[in-house]
């Protein structure tokens, strides 16, 4: 656990996919089916390292674990990231207020009434379209564009941005991830690591809450104070 006192923390930065809803499942189910279409092995594994990565990123994994690394021109694999994107944005359009994840929205309301500020640190360039979906987009004024971006998760550069958007330092921070990469990415950026999944994958998170439900300002506290 860091230094970081719970009375220090003024801002929320939010990952989007796997954390205020599941679409994670979605990235899952359209990569997955681009890599058996590539010939390429999927495994839980796999399916792990790819959260939070970058489009791009992510089909570099999928090609380097299949061996495949050198198979297709840059073309071509700008041809195959928006296959994939546009089986996703199939999924997307089927989103509704009722895919928030439960609790989310009752902890965005707690953290309005309390002053905390918030943004949103999402790799994905659908990230508006999935708030908009959501009817969030009020609550997230501050959005990171990930093509201002140099480099992706497990880089901290997104975090650190996310934090300087809404006016703080980082240590100001606590940030919320499904994804290891991410977590890599928040403790890099040294703000308080709230993982959002299970705590035998999410090993290096400060704190980690299997039920979207139990994310409230008291148990955060009090992890913070454990
Ligand atoms: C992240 C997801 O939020 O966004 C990844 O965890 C995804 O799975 C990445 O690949 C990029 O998303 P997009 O929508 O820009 O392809
Ligand atoms: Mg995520």
């Amino acid at each position: 656990m860091k230094m970081t006192k719970f009375a220090d923390i003024k801002g929320f930065v939010f990952d989007l996919d796997g954390v205020i809803t599941d679409t994670a499942q979605f990235h899952t189910k359209a990569w997955s089916k681009l890599a058996d279409q590539l010939g390429v092995q999927w495994s839980t594994e796999l399916q792990n390292g790819l959260k939070g990565l970058s489009r791009m990123d992510s089909l570099e994994l999928i090609l380097k674990t299949g061996n495949k690394e050198n198979d297709y021109s840059q073309a071509e694999k700008e041809k195959l990231a928006t296959q994939k994107n546009n089986l996703y944005l199939q999924f997307v359009q089927t989103i509704t207020p009722a895919d928030i994840f439960p609790g989310i929205k009752e902890f965005l309301d707690e953290l309005n009434q309390h002053g905390y500020l918030m943004s949103i640190a999402s790799a994905s360039k659908n990230a508006p379209t999935v708030l908009d979906k959501l009817e969030l987009t009020d609550y997230f004024e501050h959005v990171v564009d990930p093509k201002t971006l140099k480099r992706g998760k497990p880089d901290p550069e997104i975090f650190i941005k996310a934090a300087e958007i809404i006016g703080l330092k980082p240590e100001q921070c606590i940030g919320l991830e499904d994804a290891t990469a991410g977590i890599a990415g928040i403790n890099a950026a040294n703000e308080v690591s709230l993982g959002v999944g299970s705590p035998d994958v999410l090993t290096e998170a400060d704190m980690v809450f299997e039920d979207t439900n139990k994310i409230t300002l008291a148990n955060i506290e009090a992890n913070m104070n454990k």
